[in-house]
């Protein structure tokens, strides 16, 4: 795949290959996320971030990323503070940002609004979410996360069990990471959710024609057994018709460390895009795992910064270049990693 001024907008996108790659400069990444080295690369360039919906991590990670390659960030939060609440389209919105940015990220609400959008724009965008179908770069830092954490325990991607658990009609990073995972061997789907909440058919039907199996349920305690991977979801009460309608399955399923040491295998690496809704009435994935070393969620944020490092490097057509502007930073560092 030619990276270089591409729209990233959907996983569909990549094949194992492309991933690959995006991997491997991810990896080269390291010394600049953990702070022991800066670099200038873009300096001068300006990233476009328009955030159309409530997001803390993608919105923070995907400016650090540009920033930490020493681009800077034009932010735009909330279709209030835009002239989208004016009555402007995409295509005019999108005219007007791609000439004051050198690359977009954008997040709406309304699936396929980044497609329109990219299409009336003179510079690559990157799709932070749209509604209900897509987020790219969630499933890309979910993916790599899975690949590491896989690797200290001597497995791979191939033959992964995954256990997806929530909302997963409507959680756009479990449509995207379906589809990525779909590229390998082998993968052991289960699906647990409420039967009104299932994982919609296009997904089951692509993962099924790619030879992979799938067992679906509404039991958790029973179907997290024999799993290498729990993913878990919030319920996407934002998504839903009314308010009642998403109280119906808050708390339905819950993750807590009692649960996990009956029924997991010893070693079952917890993930979640985040947010977890830790009100007292949700809490799909209690606080009481915090210590619990299995818990990946916070590695996933932290990669999150290394794959969109690595996302503006291919497009920008900087990879090769990051090392021979980089020198050792000159202030205090704390251990993050
Ligand atoms: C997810 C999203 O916005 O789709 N969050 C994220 O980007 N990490 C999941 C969610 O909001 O539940």
């Amino acid at each position: 795949m030619n990276f270089i001024g591409t729209h990233i907008l959907s996983v569909s996108q990549f094949d194992r290959a492309a991933i690959e790659e995006i991997f491997v400069v991810a990896d080269q990444m390291e010394p600049y996320a953990q702070r022991q080295k800066v670099t200038r690369v873009l300096e001068g360039a300006i990233l476009g971030s328009m955030f159309f919906e409530p997001s803390t991590r993608t919105r923070v990670s995907f400016g650090c990323a540009f920033n930490l390659l020493g681009g800077e960030v034009r932010e735009t939060t909330e279709v209030k503070a835009s002239s989208i609440s004016k009555g402007e389209s995409f295509y005019d919105t999108a005219r007007v940002l791609s000439g004051y940015s050198d690359v977009i990220v954008m997040r709406h609400e309304i699936e396929g609004s980044v497609d329109e959008f990219a299409q009336a724009s003179r510079v690559p965008v990157l799709n932070g979410g749209d509604g209900t179908n897509e987020h790219p770069s969630q499933a890309l830092l979910d993916l790599y996360t899975i690949r590491k954490e896989l690797a200290t325990q001597g497995k791979n991607i191939d033959n992964l069990r995954i256990a997806l658990i929530g909302d997963l009609k409507y959680g756009r990073a479990v449509h995207s990471l379906c589809k990525l995972l779909t590229l390998y061997n082998n993968i052991h789907f289960t699906l647990i959710s409420p039967p009104e909440l299932a994982l919609p058919a296009s997904y089951i039907k692509a993962i099924k024609a790619a030879g992979h199996d799938i067992v679906e349920s509404n039991d958790l305690q029973q179907s997290i057994r024999h799993a290498d991977i729990l993913y878990l979801t919030r319920t996407q009460e934002e998504r839903f018709p009314s308010q009642s309608e998403a109280d119906k399955y808050k708390g339905l399923f819950r993750l807590n460390q009692a649960i996990y040491t009956e029924f997991c295998e010893p070693n079952t690496v917890i993930m979640h895009p985040l947010p977890r809704d830790s009100r007292i009435d949700a809490k799909e994935l209690d606080d009481d795992m915090n210590n619990n070393p299995n818990l990946a969620i916070f590695r996933q944020t932290d990669n999150g910064v290394l794959i969109r490092m690595a996302l503006f490097a291919l497009i920008l057509d900087v990879t090769d270049q990051v090392d021979k502007h980089a020198r050792n930073v000159n202030w205090y560092t704390a251990k993050r990693f």
